[in-house]
């Protein structure tokens, strides 16, 4: 086979198909060029060797298979050709208008394109019946999923060979359709983008972004963190292509996204992203600082409405030997509420009379919210802090908002992927799995949506569309209606909201 572009994708397509036994013509346009990319594949291998996980004389068979090449010509022989450069569709049709020129008419012709038309590219090959896509996720030698993409014009046959192919290279293969972004670049990067978006807007800081679908969704990695590995460009470049087909502002790129990528702050490739990997040791923990502003308070005022939320924080508020009185006329040092969606903190916080020292807390999972309101005292949001560090809980700053800090990231996610269903484009299962293989969820939107509940998530984003008036967070109606009837979205419709599986207890917790 080929690869045509060895930049970080490229590369470790290569090594995948390599390490599966099968011969790679590594093509790039210049030596320069292909010696960046030949060091990226090599780099990987040699990561792989030091954690043990490949032995010596496995990497030395993997790169002999590796021919790196500059001339399309070197690629004649090759049953099929993957082509991995930018996303720019005239480039795109140039290398296909090459491989066209050199390859026998049998070799199948794949693009990795992550959102561009696999349609448009193949319609001006001579042979569009043979070009088909194969999209592989960042990290490649990681990630699990393929989506091979057929077009109208794709000949019987190809999209399974194709699908034969990735099992064998150790994949999990799903076939989608031709439609901008597939499943799950559709999904992810509208996601990602929200996430500059309360960046820029200030509604949340980076760290806390990032903490917040880690520690209280339970994902692998920050939104910011992933849009630093895939690279900005291509994220922008995503975006634009979206919302060239889909319109509305939920596809509109964030202008900061747009600025970063304008200052050539393209993420981990280019050293610095909205993360600096110029100081290694500073970027590996992405400490958020939220732990050590101040002392936890001694004595606390504890307000609530009476449900588990409440009992829980007075449980583990007394396990930690903090005094708590439900009397906000007690002198105390720190009002603390127990937050709850759907409930604003500051009406509580006033009507303590003491508002200033009151903050919110929320838990998400192991995650928790220190809710602040716009009278809350800089003291009081650091005595929280402080304090969720005494409870064993990693903290974030979160506004008094709709969602606070982990529903506004998630359920308008969430809300994307039951949109996706309405539409007839993919089903929940399907989209659960290309969110688990692809993007590494522990568990997809579908599972998360029904142990949090379509009611409440449905709520969530009510809310959120009222506060914002933005159709981003409109539901969508299957949701209403799953909501209205109490039926789950997933293959196994347990009881939904019962949290009865441990998927998304994080997320589940969120809601209450
Ligand atoms: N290349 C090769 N292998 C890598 C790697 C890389 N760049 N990064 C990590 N790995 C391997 C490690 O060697 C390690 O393997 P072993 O267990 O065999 O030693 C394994 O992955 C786990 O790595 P780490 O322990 O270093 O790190 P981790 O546990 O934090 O996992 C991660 C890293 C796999 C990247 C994980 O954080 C994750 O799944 N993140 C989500 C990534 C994601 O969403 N990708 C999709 C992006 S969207 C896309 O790519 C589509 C598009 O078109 C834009």
């Amino acid at each position: 086979m080929a690869v045509v572009g060895l930049g970080t994708m490229g590369a470790g397509i290569a090594e995948v198909f390599a390490r599966a036994g099968i011969g790679v013509v590594a093509l790039e346009a210049d030596a320069e060029a292909l010696r960046r990319g030949v060091g990226i594949l090599d780099a990987s291998l040699s990561r792989a060797v030091s954690r043990g996980r490949l032995a010596a004389h496995e990497q030395a068979a993997i790169r002999s298979r590796v021919r790196p090449a500059e001339a399309f010509s070197d690629a004649a022989a090759v049953d099929l050709a993957i082509e991995v450069v930018p996303e720019r569709l005239e480039l795109k049709r140039q290398v296909f208008a090459e491989l066209d020129r050199v390859c026998s008419p049998a070799a199948i012709l794949a693009t990795n394109t992550s959102s561009l038309s696999v349609t448009a590219i193949a319609a001006t090959t001579k042979h569009p019946g043979r070009v088909i896509g194969m999209h592989f996720f960042n990290p490649a030698p990681v990630m699990r999923l393929v989506e091979v993409v057929s077009t109208v014009l794709t000949a019987d046959g190809v999209a399974a060979a194709v699908s034969d192919l990735a099992r064998r290279l150790g994949k999990s293969p799903v076939q989608v359709s031709d439609r901008a972004g597939f499943v799950a670049n559709a999904l992810l990067l509208p996601y990602l983008n929200h996430a500059v978006r309360l960046l820029e807007t200030g509604y949340a800081s980076r760290e806390d972004i990032d903490l917040a679908a880690t520690a209280g969704i339970g994902l692998p990695m920050g939104p910011l963190a992933l849009l630093d590995l895939i690279g900005l460009d291509t994220a922008l470049s995503i975006m634009e292509v979206l919302h060239s087909e889909f319109g509305g502002p939920r596809y509109t790129a964030a202008p900061l996204l747009r600025r970063l990528v304008d200052a050539g702050r393209t993420g981990r490739k280019s050293g610095r992203g909205i993360y600096d990997y110029a100081d290694a040791s500073a970027d590996k923990t992405h400490s958020n600082g939220n732990m050590a502003a101040s002392a936890a308070p001694d004595t606390v005022t504890l307000i609530g409405s009476g449900d588990d939320a409440e009992a829980d924080l007075a449980t583990a508020l007394a396990t930690a030997g903090i005094n708590v009185t439900r009397n906000p006329a007690h002198p105390t040092d720190l009002i603390l509420i127990a937050a709850a969606a759907g409930r604003p903190v500051l009406a509580a916080a006033l009507a303590t009379g003491r508002p200033d020292q009151a903050v919110g807390l929320h838990m998400a999972g192991g995650l928790a919210e220190v809710v602040q309101t716009s009278l809350s005292s800089g003291q009081a949001v650091a005595s929280a802090l402080a304090l969720a560090s005494r409870l064993g809980h990693s903290a974030v700053r979160a506004v008094d908002r709709p969602g606070f800090l982990v529903g506004a990231l998630l359920y308008p996610h969430l809300a994307d992927a039951v949109r996706m269903v309405q539409d007839d484009y993919a089903s929940p299962a399907d989209i659960d799995t290309a969110m688990t293989l692809g993007c590494g969820y522990p568990h997809g939107p579908f599972q998360l949506l029904d142990s949090v509940g379509p009611a409440a998530v449905l709520a969530s984003l009510e809310s959120m569309h009222t506060a914002y008036g933005d159709s981003s967070f409109a539901p969508p109606p299957l949701l209403a209606e799953h909501a209205a009837a109490g039926i789950a979205f997933g293959a196994g419709s347990e009881p939904v909201g019962a949290g009865s599986a441990s998927a998304g207890s994080a997320a589940a917790s969120s809601a209450s």
